[in-house]
């Protein structure tokens, strides 16, 4: 079997699925039992005994397709992962085949040229100064910097790897124990993504020394109490290490204010890394850019394209105000790889905690060539005026709650009941398979959660939600 014809092969099944998923005419999900995939896919035969390839590869491209969550139907209103346009899954195939690992320049000119564009691209979209593309011919002058990394949680370690090295230098090769120094304390709203609490462990910080700043009655941080937990810190002999800003919260899609809390962090000299995996969408729309007002006075950024950039995963990055700091941040030596060569461009190895790097650039800026920054700009309005839309609906229903009026494409909801209810509504509604969401704690209670990823989607397949969940007997009518 030739390469061409089994690609035609996989286009094919590919081009039919999606297609279906987008007329409705399959379900979002369909969860069999582990044990039936394994068998009906004959995994073991065929790790036995090969020959996946033509006929074989097209039998199993349609069984395989029945197991997928199909992100494409309009009823999938899930987790926080980008409905991928079709250019994203281009730059996924590229770079699968060509399998260039670009940490080192060398391994992937190409790849890590688009990464060292991409990274400047989005520096400039949070008003900072882009890296020159001859780094190594510059000195002085602050600029930004930054790296892709294999998601945002890896973002978000890398920002308090960063945040550590800049504070506490020596820690690298002495711990935290080295010259009795004090401990490090991380400010954070406490309704972070769970990535940040588990940064913290990692590095050995010891999430006890987590300050939670509280919030507001949407889970907003409020920035008037910071001079408070700052005080607390102190009094406790403790270092501040970094404050956390959520844009947006994970939970309820609420954007922490960035303006008054960089300040506060500017004044204090205070590390402050806003944690935008999914809502530095906002800075491509001139309606919603004002959710981010603020955060050039960021020292850190994470930004994730797998989330709001159309973009398949993975494929996120992790930015700095001023790139002298990421370039410290991993103090090391490994003679196989660092060490001087003559090169025309650029290594990341040094910004990364990832070794072999899959040249995840590509990925989002085929998105980013096809649709144009406008397009996408278009795609998150789009997205975040059917949140509200969605919002004003269900706020005219009979005995359905909303918490939070949303301030992205976030919106949770309550249906009438208990909190096990809504989960077992939940369950009800992934087991009919018309639709796809989640469920979330808010201020103690459990919603139902839905994020509008797929631009397909409209408020008629929210009201067809809502008549699903009439049909399972919850009494939501319109008041
Ligand atoms: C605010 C926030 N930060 C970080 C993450 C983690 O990103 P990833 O899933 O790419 O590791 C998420 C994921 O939902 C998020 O919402």
């Amino acid at each position: 079997m030739t390469f061409l014809s089994d690609l035609e092969i996989v286009a094919e099944a590919l081009d039919r699925q999606i297609a279906s998923a987008r007329a409705g005419a399959v379900p979002v999900l369909e969860q069999r039992p582990m044990a039936a995939i394994i068998e009906d896919l004959q995994l073991e035969r065929f790790a036995h005994r090969g020959g996946l390839e033509g006929d074989a590869l097209r039998r199993f491209m349609d069984r395989y397709l029945e197991t997928i969550i199909n992100l494409h139907q309009p009823g999938y209103m899930g987790h926080q992962v980008a409905v991928p346009h079709q250019a994203a899954g281009f730059g996924a195939l590229i770079d699968g085949l060509t399998n260039n690992p670009m940490a080192i320049y060398e391994m992937g000119p190409g790849a890590a040229a688009i990464e060292y564009f991409v990274v400047n691209w989005m520096l400039e979209k949070i008003g900072w100064t882009p890296s020159p593309l001859e780094p190594g011919r510059q000195t002085g002058g602050r600029y930004g910097g930054g790296v892709l990394t294999h998601g945002g949680s890896l973002a978000n370690l890398t920002a308090l790897i960063t945040a550590r090295t800049a504070i506490r230098p020596d820690a690298w090769r002495t711990g935290h124990q080295g010259g009795n120094q004090n401990e490090l304390a991380v400010m954070a709203p406490g309704n972070n993504h769970y990535s940040i609490e588990r940064a913290v462990g990692i590095l050995g910080l010891g999430t006890g020394n987590i300050y939670a700043i509280p919030t507001d009655a949407r889970g907003a941080m409020d920035p008037r109490a910071l001079p408070h937990t700052l005080a607390r810190i102190r009094s406790d002999g403790k270092t501040p290490l970094a404050l956390i800003a959520n844009a947006c919260s994970t939970a309820v899609g609420v954007y922490d204010r960035l303006r008054p809390i960089g300040e506060f962090c500017r004044d204090q000299d205070i590390w402050f890394h806003v944690d935008s995996a999914h809502g530095a969408a906002a800075l491509l729309t001139p309606d919603y850019r004002h959710l981010m007002d603020g955060v050039e006075l960021a020292s850190s950024v994470t930004w994730d394209a797998h989330k709001m950039m159309r973009t398949s995963s993975v494929c996120a990055a992790l930015l700095v105000r001023d790139h002298r700091h990421i370039d410290k941040a991993f103090d090391q030596e490994a003679s196989y790889l660092f060490h001087d060569k003559e090169q025309p461009g650029f290594d990341f190895l040094h910004r990364a905690v990832e070794c072999t790097k899959s040249g995840m650039g590509l990925r989002f800026f085929l998105v980013l060539a096809t649709l144009g920054e406008e397009g996408l700009g278009h795609y998150v309005e789009r997205q975040y005026r059917l949140a509200a839309q969605a919002y004003d609906y269900l706020k005219g229903l009979d005995g359905v709650e909303v918490p939070v009026a949303p301030e992205s494409n976030i919106l949770c909801f309550r249906a009438p009941g208990s909190d096990a209810r809504q989960l077992d509504l939940r369950n009800r509604i992934l087991a009919k398979g018309d639709f796809y969401i989640t469920s979330t704690l808010f201020a103690n209670k459990r919603y139902l959660r839905l994020v509008f990823m797929n631009p397909e989607t409209d408020l008629d397949d929210v009201k067809r939600l809502m008549e699903q969940i009439r049909q399972f007997g919850a009494d939501c009518r319109t008041a």
